[in-house]
């Protein structure tokens, strides 16, 4: 272990037992079992885990739901879990994530004005998707691994710089306001949040993302937002330190988790990428009223449908300051 990380744990106290569950779950041979993984739509299996929240329809918010493509939000599965914790079963219609979907690859994936893992050797413009969408046999289909709005994290200094910046979309901001709106997390009476940056992740079957505490933005009090599309995920999360044990959950398309109060400084990783359950329950939802509604067989739909079906992306909406 390198002596920074010793350190670090020893000014955290105790032992790591974040790292052995997060290889647990990484493992390929064996594969993990899945018996302890929370999964909501199993309700009254993990009863005792997680707590239901019942949310009221929030009238001032429910055009903008309306508008966002999203379930009423009196229809929405919400549970907390470990302090601060909220998790939002899909309330997304099937329309509303192709559209999402269609947002981070077609206009997120973009630099400028966005930046993307893509960029650094590349002359500007450089669009990823203009570029996949003619041979989506490219390799280049699976190197996409990041963009950032709104405010660039720098990945090096892990900080953010009042340079570095690009308009935030205001349709993702709408929508992360909106849902928080919803779950009462913002007063939009008393603006208390602002959606100033967003980490796109795009993941592969085999990516993964280790364990982390957001800590580089200045705003620690906001609650952190993520949007999950496409393939399943499990997602880990612990407490302030990696000595506390993190619980897994499962995460399906759709999903919504927000990190507020104390789980927004707790560690949290990605260790696996599950195969989802088939593409008709990927974009013919149970929201739209109809299973395996089509959505049209555009170049466009054919390729997002694709690409969700081999991929998981990730909105990770944040306050900075
Ligand atoms: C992040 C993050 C979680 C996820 O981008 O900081 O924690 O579910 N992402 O991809
Ligand atoms: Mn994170």
């Amino acid at each position: 272990m390198a002596e920074t990380e010793q350190k670090k744990l020893k000014l955290e106290g105790g032992e790591d037992n974040f790292k052995p569950v997060f290889k647990y779950y990484k493992s390929r041979n064996p594969p993990p079992s899945l018996e302890n993984v929370i999964d909501i739509s199993d309700y009254n299996k993990w009863q005792d885990y997680v707590e239901k929240l019942t949310l009221v329809e929030n009238e001032d918010y429910a055009k903008n739901v309306q508008r966002l493509g999203l379930i009423d939000s009196s229809k929405w599965q919400v549970v907390t879990l470990n302090s601060g914790l909220v998790l939002i079963r899909n309330p997304f219609t099937a329309k509303s994530i192709n559209y999402w979907c269609s947002r981070c690859l077609k206009d997120f994936a973009c630099n400028p004005p966005f930046k993307t893992n893509l960029d650094i050797s590349l002359n500007p413009p450089y669009n990823w998707y203009d570029q996949v969408i003619t041979d989506s046999h490219s390799e280049l289909v699976n190197k996409l691994r990041w963009s950032t709005l709104g405010y660039h994290h720098d990945w090096d200094t892990k900080e953010y710089s009042l340079d570095s910046t690009s308009v935030f979309p205001e349709d993702l901001a709408l929508l992360s306001e909106t849902i928080l709106a919803c779950t009462g997390l913002f007063n939009h009476q008393k603006p208390t949040y602002k959606a100033e940056a967003a980490i796109v992740n795009f993941y592969n079957m085999d990516s993964t993302l280790g364990g982390h505490i957001d800590f580089s933005e200045p705003n620690t009090e906001s609650p952190l937002l993520s949007v999950s599309f496409g393939q399943s995920a499990i997602f880990l999360i612990g407490g302030p330190a990696k000595s506390e044990k993190p619980k897994a959950i499962l995460i399906r398309n759709g999903d919504v988790v927000i990190m507020s109060e104390s789980a927004r400084q707790s560690y949290h990783a990605v260790p696996k990428i599950l195969k989802a359950d088939s593409l008709s329950n990927l974009l013919g939802d149970v929201n739209d009223g109809e299973t395996g509604q089509k959505q049209g067989s555009s170049d466009d739909d054919v390729f997002v449908t694709n690409y969700l079906n081999s991929h998981r992306i990730n909105m990770n909406v944040r306050q900075v300051f």
